[in-house]
């Protein structure tokens, strides 16, 4: 395949970016997006130029590292998959693919296609964690029944990658699918009854100290979600929150 390529461009936060053009053959349909871009910043290599800078870790759409905005969607045209699992496949013979980074106030671009999400990081330090005794005293986790479909709910909460397209899809930069999902996987389990009040309030009051969004109720972040985090987890997370203020 043969492809236009236009491509986000910043050298650093205080820097102003822009798309620069490129141009790029040879692309097997079966390589990977990122395996692409290896494609395109070997030859930039080779010729003395600044590759492209992006993220990227596990490739096996696990770590949520990853976070390319394609042609205006986060992870690109593919559902349910993380950037670098989506296909060249996916694309035509001399398609131009837009490629930026994931935009919101509070995920400040640090180079290229690469953000800071670390608000992510500070927003689980406020919470996102059970309080264990690892003394060697520690009661097993499967003598403790729960019921199959918490268990399930809390499962699939358990599956969000901290990849940050959520925010990046909606037009309010919330983080609310991301926290919602952290205090779901808790929430449904008796492990997390004991600090429930707390990382709820917590986490929520991190959230909004880090800039992001409010709510907007349009669902394009469960709809971009690699991992096909429900709405539902926002409603779990309001609610969380409400019984916590009651009980104070
Ligand atoms: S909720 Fe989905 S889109 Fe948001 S951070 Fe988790 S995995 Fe990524
Ligand atoms: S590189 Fe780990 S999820 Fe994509």
């Amino acid at each position: 395949m043969k492809l236009k390529l236009k491509i986000w461009r910043q050298k650093n936060f205080e820097t102003k970016g822009g798309i620069v053009n490129y141009e790029i053959d040879n692309i097997s349909p079966d390589m990977s997006f990122l395996e692409m871009l290896d494609v395109l910043n070997a030859d930039l290599i080779s010729k003395d130029l600044d590759p492209v800078s992006f993220d990227h870790d596990c490739r096996e759409g696990i770590c949520g590292s990853c976070s390319l905005f394609i042609n205006g969607q986060a992870h690109g045209p593919d559902r349910l998959v993380t950037t670098c699992q989506l296909h060249m496949r996916k694309f035509k013979d001399g398609d131009t693919i837009y490629i930026e980074p994931f935009r919101a106030k509070a995920f400040p671009v640090i180079k290229d296609l690469v953000v800071d999400r670390s608000a992510f990081d500070r927003i689980q330090h406020a919470g996102g964690y059970i309080s264990v005794n690892t003394s060697g005293n520690t009661q097993d986790a499967n003598s403790i029944p729960i019921n199959k479909d918490d268990a399930d709910s809390a499962f699939d909460a358990a599956t969000c990658i901290g990849c940050g397209a959520c925010v990046a899809t909606c037009k309010n930069s919330s983080a609310m699918l991301f926290v919602g999902a952290k205090v779901s996987q808790y929430s449904l389990l008796p492990q997390g009854q004991t600090e429930a009040s707390r990382r709820v309030v917590n986490m929520v009051n991190q959230m909004d100290l880090e800039g992001f969004g409010n709510c907007s109720n349009t669902g394009a972040c469960e709809v971009e979600c690699p991992k096909g985090i429900s709405l539902d987890n926002i409603a779990r997370m309001n609610r969380e929150l409400l019984k916590a203020s009651i009980k104070k």
